[in-house]
């Protein structure tokens, strides 16, 4: 079973996007997936029409008193689950806290669940807190969205600083851009730039496309209702690199995108 996490210190740079669209992507191959939605906002529950809620709230999963398996849902799309958000995960960073271990926490609550899925998806509010150091610590891959600024270069390396000072099991992070205007010369630059230089940058860049902003309409991930869009193109394209570098094999009988 391989986690991927979606996440980034900064709010609204694509995080949710990213996760729901590879979800989709990796349950189109054939994996068995599981999103876990870990933010309070509940934006990947609404985009795949799953009420956000946990009979207990957050703290009865990370306490262990009702199991994870219980909480579960199935989304509309095969092989694709969901574990919804609740209005109550804005306090999971105080029940990790009054637990032991809680960097270790979200890993040893998921690692039951690898005869189930191969694939995780945690997709992470935004912040810097104890959770997100659960999420650290549980990853293996981290999928990190980047505008394509001088500034998120400082966040992507200071974010990879803090991973390199903890204790534990470290995630591998494949940052992309996200949100790219490709009639921003500054965009256009960085974009070309970085990913050829710095092997932590995907090849692939997400552009600023408003079909993706349709999501919240359809209420689906834009790889399902438009799958031969070019916003759907990129998403497959970034979930191939993702996949590659997680050492997912290509399962045979996988639909490749149109
Ligand atoms: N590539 C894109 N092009 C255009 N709009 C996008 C793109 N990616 C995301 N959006 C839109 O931008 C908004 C924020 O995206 P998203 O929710 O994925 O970000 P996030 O990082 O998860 O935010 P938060 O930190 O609040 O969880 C949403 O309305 C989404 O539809
Ligand atoms: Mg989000």
């Amino acid at each position: 079973m391989k986690i991927f996490a979606t996440y980034n210190i900064k709010g609204g740079v694509g995080k949710t996007a990213a996760a729901v669209n590879l979800s989709y992507l990796a349950a189109q191959d054939g994996y068995r997936v599981l999103l876990w939605d870990l933010d309070a906002q509940a934006a990947a529950s609404f985009l795949f029409r799953i009420k956000p809620r946990v009979k207990g709230g957050g703290k009865a999963l990370i306490r262990g008193t009702r199991t994870i398996d219980d909480a579960i849902k199935a989304t509309d799309f095969d092989g694709l689950d969901l574990l919804p958000a609740d209005f109550t995960y804005r306090n999971l960073d105080l029940v990790l806290d009054a637990g032991k271990k809680p960097q270790q926490r979200l890993g040893s609550l998921l690692a039951p669940l690898s005869g189930e899925y191969d694939v995780v998806f945690l997709d992470c509010p935004p912040g810097i807190s104890l959770l997100s150091e659960s999420v650290l610590n549980a990853a293996d891959t981290l999928l990190v969205p980047l505008i394509p600024t001088t500034l998120s270069v400082r966040t992507l390396d200071q974010l990879t600083d803090f991973i390199g000072g903890l204790d534990g099991s470290r995630p591998q992070i494949l940052a992309f851009f996200s949100m790219l205007d490709r009639r921003k010369r500054l965009h256009r630059e960085i974009s070309e730039q970085l990913p050829a230089k710095r092997q932590d940058v995907a090849a692939t860049a997400i552009p600023a496309i408003s079909l993706i902003e349709q999501m919240s309409v359809q209420r689906a991930p834009v790889t399902a209702f438009a799958p031969r869009s070019a916003a759907a193109r990129r998403y497959a394209e970034l979930w191939a690199e993702a996949r590659e570098r997680a050492g997912l094999p290509q399962l045979s009988g996988s639909s490749s995108m149109p």
